[in-house]
């Protein structure tokens, strides 16, 4: 209780005094942040298929939405601290098998990563059924982890 107080005065203190202080994300923003970076990659993932599509690639913009899904891939693992699941209460996809299969779920984020890895370099081809293959096969990766690891 007396420790709960002086923490209180404290964290007061620094409001106070205006200081800014690093803290850690709260779970509400962990769970967040997640959901709205992976819809990121759902969007760049349909930009890119779109460009399949059509039979053109679009190198400037295929470009842009290379670099965010790698950029994202390479962080992946970031998203899901300990405590982050649905004991929250918060609306969450993410099953608990998360931090019960910590193995499983990094060979999962690794598999995206060795798959966007490339990604650039079938933009960069300017050839859409290159781009279409590594498109096909990042969204393989994405499934396989959703398979195990998003609930319904
Ligand atoms: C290593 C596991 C993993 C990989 C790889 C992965 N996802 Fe997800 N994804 C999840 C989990 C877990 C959730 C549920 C997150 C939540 O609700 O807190 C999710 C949620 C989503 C959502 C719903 C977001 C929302 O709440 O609106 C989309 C869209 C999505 N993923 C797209 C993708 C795409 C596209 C890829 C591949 C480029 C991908 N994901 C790769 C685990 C993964």
């Amino acid at each position: 209780m007396r420790v709960a107080m002086m923490a209180l005065a404290a964290g007061a203190m620094v409001a106070i005094a205006g200081v800014a202080v690093a803290q850690a994300p709260s779970v509400g923003d962990a769970v967040k942040l997640r959901q709205a970076n992976m819809k990121q990659m759902g969007g760049a993932m349909k930009t890119l298929a779109d460009m399949v599509k059509s039979g053109t690639v679009d190198k400037a913009a295929g470009t842009e939405a290379a670099k965010r899904i790698d950029g994202h891939a390479q962080s992946l693992l970031t998203w899901y601290p300990v405590g982050s699941g649905p004991e929250t209460g918060l609306e969450t996809k993410a099953k608990p098998e998360i931090w019960a299969r910590q193995d499983d779920f990094k060979k999962a984020a690794d598999g995206l990563k060795a798959e966007t890895a490339k990604l650039q370099l079938a933009v960069g081809s300017g050839d859409a059924a290159k781009l279409g293959a590594q498109v096909q096969a990042i969204g393989k990766a994405c499934g396989t982890c959703h398979e195990q690891f998003r609930s319904k």
